[in-house]
């Protein structure tokens, strides 16, 4: 098993900016010994009935930044979303930083190259990505040592990012009362998904757990951070020592019965590009719709 250079000493400051449009969680995450920061997992914003794309979720994390004269060095994806556009590459060009995700997002790139009969112009070797993680590395955000842990399950890619006490956890983890996400996208795997929550739930009981993703089930107000603890006693899906098997049966039950993210289909084919629009032949943006591809 991987040795994980855990440093709970550090506590980088962390800001969520919820995006209504898809209940997604946006952050900038600040090394607290310096000006450096990350952004993970940024939105696009679409109105997918019109084929328009605008940036207002993103304009207001680059104001975040700017406001608070930040120097962005990161721009994380945990994977490869199905159900929101990254909006990496606009920020990139805004305010700088290196696109970043899981080495895996080459099987992701595999086999959604084929769903959407991509040509040969589109590289399956992750080259749209400035770096490429495997389990266990690291890299630096100012002088705070960040590492990743490779969660496969709910898709091939599937990336925790530890950052001093905190961990950006995707959809690896949803809160307690939320449980867990689907596992039945290409590529994922119910039993995978139980043991990547397994290596989440080993980190230190204080850790503090950011999520991807927050429904408010049965009415309660949007939240997104919890801890180690509250996940491992409370969790409806894995908590309370739930086994293996007992997951691997109510998650093939419950994925059987999900329809198909709202957003999959322009999702897939901007996020393997690492946030860019594909463009037709002569070179104008353009989402394709593979007629009973999925
Ligand atoms: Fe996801």
């Amino acid at each position: 098993m991987t040795q994980y250079p855990i440093n709970m000493d550090i506590s980088p400051v962390v800001e969520g900016f919820f995006d209504d449009a898809t209940n997604t969680i946006s952050y900038i995450v600040r090394d607290p010994a310096s000006t450096s920061c990350a952004v993970v997992d940024s939105v696009m914003d679409i109105d997918y009935a019109a084929g328009r794309i605008t940036y207002d979720h993103a304009d207001a994390l680059i104001a975040r930044i700017q406001e608070q004269g930040l120097k962005l060095e990161w721009i994380i994806e945990t994977h490869v979303h199905a159900d929101h556009l990254s909006a990496a590459p606009y920020i990139q060009e805004k305010l700088g930083g290196k696109i970043g995700v899981g080495a895996n997002i080459m099987v992701v790139q595999d086999v959604f190259g084929k769903v959407f009969n991509e040509g040969t112009e589109f590289q399956r070797d992750g080259s749209q990505f400035d770096a490429l993680f495997h389990d266990g590395d690291t890299y630096m955000i100012g002088e705070m040592q960040v590492f990743t842990m490779a969660t496969p399950g709910h898709t091939p890619a599937c990336m925790v990012h530890v950052m001093g006490d905190a961990a950006f956890v995707g959809d690896t983890l949803f809160m307690p009362d939320g449980g867990s996400a689907r596992a039945d996208f290409p590529g994922g795997d119910a039993g995978e998904l139980y043991d990547s929550i397994q290596k989440v739930l080993a980190l230190p009981d204080e850790t503090r757990l950011f999520m991807c993703h927050d429904y408010g089930p049965n009415g309660r107000d949007i939240a997104w951070e919890t801890t180690v603890a509250e996940e491992k006693a409370h969790n409806i899906h894995v908590g309370g020592g739930k086994t293996r098997e007992d997951f691997i049966k109510f998650r093939t039950e419950r994925d059987a019965q999900l329809d198909m993210p709202k957003l999959i289909i322009p999702s897939l084919q901007v996020n393997m590009r690492a946030g860019e629009i594909p463009k037709d032949a002569d070179g104008n943006p353009m989402l394709k719709v593979p007629v009973n591809g999925l």
